[in-house]
């Protein structure tokens, strides 16, 4: 078992090991008091792994409820998000009970938003169950819905009490969803840390996800706010979400953030923000994990879905540069450029 403790202004710990979802209510009522719990998921996470998180809070004297919402983006709104608070209301929850999010990044992120809102805010315990959700999006308390014009464009920094990431939840995922995970990885090992990319080649999840917390870790605690450093995490998002969404979601968050990191790599080495061109051998890295990097939105369209960018401060966009593989920078893009950096990048 390894444990970081994430010293945010609420420091939690991350726990990561192999089959531990059955100790739940234990590691959980190391921390929290007797109280109800609800456990948030959606239906194909309920049928694999929810039984024995309920089972066993349930075993450690925790009172437990169940929300369960259908599988996939479209249920990252607000019309779910609404669903959840009604369901905590009409059950009495206080600012003593918690929530328990068992699922991937989506279920992760509106049950946070509805921890850091509901009666003002509550404390929630991340399990993430996909690969993705366990190297990322689990730790740091970001925290959103979707809404019809953009994605994450609603939320809260809400750090978790605790995320509990049992690696061996990844057994029972496709192929397609440890594709989604290998994105998010390249992307900290391009933002941080060369050595890691053999390990996410080799599918050695428990050094991936031990390094990549640990890489997110020092990231967010010298930025928890998001208003400098922490942008990093953000390589490849500018232009990966504005393809995810104009796909109307048929392209996924990390074949839509491989994409982006190769076009926003391409785009910072034309644009003279760095003497180095390595978007080919990212591209490289990225097709030999299995990546179609092809892009089929008009530049037009993705500048129009940028100007939604979390990253826009007044006049300026923040773009992550590539150096090399393991050192980026951040660049402050003046926004009447950003409509040349989408399309040089685009070339
Ligand atoms: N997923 C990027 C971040 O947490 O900042």
């Amino acid at each position: 078992m390894k444990k970081f403790t994430i010293s945010t202004s609420k420091p939690y710990d991350v726990i990561i090991d192999r089959d531990i979802l059955s100790d739940t209510g234990k590691f959980i009522g190391e921390r929290f008091e007797k109280c109800k719990a609800c456990v948030i998921t959606d239906n194909v996470v309920n049928s694999y792994f929810v039984d024995q998180v309920v089972q066993s809070l349930n075993d450690n004297g925790f009172k437990t409820t169940r929300i369960i919402f259908p599988n996939g983006e479209h249920s990252k709104s607000l019309n779910t998000y609404a669903k959840i608070l009604e369901a905590l209301a009409e059950d009495f929850f206080t600012r003593t009970d918690i929530i328990v999010a068992v699922g991937g990044g989506i279920v992760g992120d509106i049950a946070g938003f509805a921890a850091a809102t509901y009666l003002r805010g509550i404390s929630y315990v991340q399990i993430p169950t996909t690969y993705l959700s366990a190297i990322d999006s689990s730790v740091g308390g970001k925290t959103s819905v979707n809404l019809l014009g953009g994605k994450n464009l609603v939320g809260a920094y809400w750090q978790p009490s605790l995320v509990l990431c049992d690696y061996g939840t990844f057994d029972s995922l496709a192929p397609e969803y440890i594709l989604e995970g290998k994105a998010e990885a390249a992307k900290s090992a391009i933002v941080s840390d060369a050595n890691l990319i053999p390990f996410i080649q080799s599918n050695d999840f428990q050094h991936v996800v031990e390094r990549c917390i640990s890489i997110k870790k020092s990231i967010v605690e010298a930025d928890e706010g998001d208003r400098g450093l922490r942008q990093l995490l953000n390589f490849g998002h500018t232009i990966g979400h504005g393809i995810e969404k104009l796909s109307a979601f048929t392209v996924s968050h990390g074949q839509a953030v491989a994409k982006g990191m190769v076009v926003e790599t391409k785009a910072a080495y034309a644009m003279g923000l760095t003497p180095n061109d390595i978007s080919a051998e990212i591209s490289t890295i990225l097709e030999g994990l299995g990546f179609d990097l092809s892009v089929s939105q008009s530049s037009d369209d993705l500048y129009r879905y940028a100007l939604t960018d979390k990253k826009i401060f007044g006049d300026k966009i923040t773009v992550v540069v590539p150096e090399s593989i393991g050192k980026c920078k951040l660049h402050k893009l003046p926004m009447e450029k950003l409509r040349e950096f989408i399309d040089l990048g685009m070339k």
